[in-house]
């Protein structure tokens, strides 16, 4: 095989949605002969999967890109690869900026590498950035975990949110078939996963564009379906999903992951601001009022579900009072976790236009509020699981100390207990915990259950 010996390196940024593509292109990578490198600065073929999301995302690309463009003038035979968001977002200009790049490729892309690599060594520049329809994946990824396993279930987003670039960079909504979904869990079950997250930029679209929403006497397959049917592919213990848009959550869904054992009591739901002027404004499409309802749902039907969010600070206009509505929101609900953000003006997006933008200071002061507040609310929904027994599935050794196993509890609190990984890795086990941080939670074991 041509390409025996040759090493490759991926660097992912952004999204679990880059992560999983970071992983099926591994997969193509491999089965093209290529081994996998840690080191960026000695593999033969470089690949940036990008993020956009922020400016400061996108800058770090330009600064990595600077040193693999200086080591292609000592080595012509590096092929460099750009793939992800910014490549989609840029393009063309991408060759402009960095004329060492051999393949710029948006997302919608990822499952063509091999046929686009092929155009490369044949000694073409290739951009790959036109809106395609999404080849069924038929490759195999090479996933980073042998435990916990991504699968698409949606493509891209047709929100337009005023603030994001998501939908410029990730098409329209492409869902995959049920049938396909099913058909990958179940190889992963075969394979030994026990966890599986089903994902969409915004999950709760699902299937919507195939049965058609508004069509009379057309049974509307949903999410909630796609979790019924998958529900008893053997060997998978743990489904979860991500990420829920506030506006098209259901009591269905809700419902489901009560009733369906598999399903894990967590839910992300990005709500973005507490103020209902700032959500008008990032055309979100509800108010707080109604989040708040979903929330309080949630929590009538599992008491114990963790819900997490995503938050932007020092949107265009933003007052004090309307920051301080989100503030509000987060100390009334009580978040595991909540990802937090300055507005980073982003190109092509409506709001990036606007004369309102906020100094850089007062949106780092109000991160740093928020981020505070978070840390709180975080801690002392940690605190819950003090002196409880928690089904917990180990995934690796804790990173800072070999004596210790990590894993996951359903609602999807890192744990810590003493352990070896080699007996394991892979079992679901019962942690008795004694001890709480903000974001993580530690404790001894009580029994392996399976
Ligand atoms: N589809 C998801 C989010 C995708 S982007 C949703 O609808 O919630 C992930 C997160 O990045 C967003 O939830 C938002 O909090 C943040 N984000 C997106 N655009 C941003 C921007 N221009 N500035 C700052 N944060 C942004
Ligand atoms: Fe971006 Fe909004 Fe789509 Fe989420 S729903 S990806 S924030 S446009
Ligand atoms: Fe970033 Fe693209 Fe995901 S912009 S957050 S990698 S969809």
């Amino acid at each position: 095989m041509k390409n025996a010996s040759k090493k490759y390196n991926i660097t992912t940024f952004g999204c679990q949605m880059n992560k999983a593509d970071s992983e099926r292109m591994a997969g193509v990578l491999e089965k093209m002969g290529f081994e996998a490198s840690e080191d960026p600065f000695s593999a033969d073929l470089i690949l940036y999967n990008t993020c956009t999301i922020r400016d400061n995302a996108e800058q770090k690309v330009y600064s990595y890109l600077g040193r693999q463009a200086k080591r292609k003038h000592q080595d012509p035979n590096l092929t460099l690869v750009v793939a992800g968001c910014v490549a989609q977002q840029e393009g063309e200009k991408l060759l402009r900026r960095v004329p060492e790049l051999d393949l710029v490729m948006g997302p919608q892309h990822a499952n063509r590498l091999e046929d686009l690599l092929t155009q490369v060594f044949d000694g073409n520049q290739v951009v790959a950035t036109e809106p395609i329809h999404i080849v069924e994946d038929i490759t195999k990824p090479r996933r980073d975990s042998n435990i916990s396993a991504w699968v698409n279930i949606i493509y891209g987003c047709n929100e337009r949110c005023s603030y994001c670039v998501v939908p410029n960079v990730r098409g329209v909504e492409q869902s995959r078939t049920p049938e396909a979904i099913r058909a990958e869990m179940e190889a992963l079950g075969k394979q030994g996963f026990k966890e599986i997250t089903l994902l969409g930029q915004k999950i709760d679209a699902y299937c919507r564009e195939l049965t058609g929403s508004t069509q009379e006497g057309r049974h509307k397959y949903t999410l909630t379906d796609l979790l019924h049917y998958v529900h008893d592919v053997p060997n998978i213990e743990r489904i979860r999903f991500a990420t829920s848009h506030p506006r098209y959550f259901t009591e269905r869904l809700i419902k489901a992951c009560k009733d369906l054992p598999k399903v894990c009591e967590h839910f992300h739901i990005p709500f973005q601001s507490g103020d209902n002027d700032i959500l008008k404004a990032m055309k979100r499409g509800y108010t707080h009022q109604k989040y708040r309802r979903i929330i309080d749902t949630i929590r009538e039907y599992m008491p114990d579900a963790s819900v997490t969010a995503d938050a932007i600070v020092g949107f265009p206009g933003e007052t004090e009072e309307q920051f301080e509505n989100t503030l509000k929101l987060v100390e009334d609900i009580g978040f595991d976790l909540i990802n937090t953000a300055a507005y980073s003006p982003r190109p092509a997006t409506p709001a990036a236009l606007w004369e309102n933008q906020l100094s850089e200071e007062v949106k780092s002061d109000r991160l740093q509020r928020l981020n505070r507040l978070v840390h709180i609310s975080a801690k002392s929904r940690s605190a819950r699981y003090l002196g409880r027994e928690e089904e917990v599935l180990v995934e690796a050794q804790n990173t800072k100390d070999p004596n210790q196993v990590m894993g996951r509890t359903r609602t999807n609190r890192l744990t810590f207990f003493p352990g070896k990984i080699e007996q394991l890795k892979g079992k679901n086990v019962r942690v008795k915990i004694n001890e709480f941080r903000s974001f993580s939670i530690t404790g001894e074991l009580v029994e392996v259950l399976d």
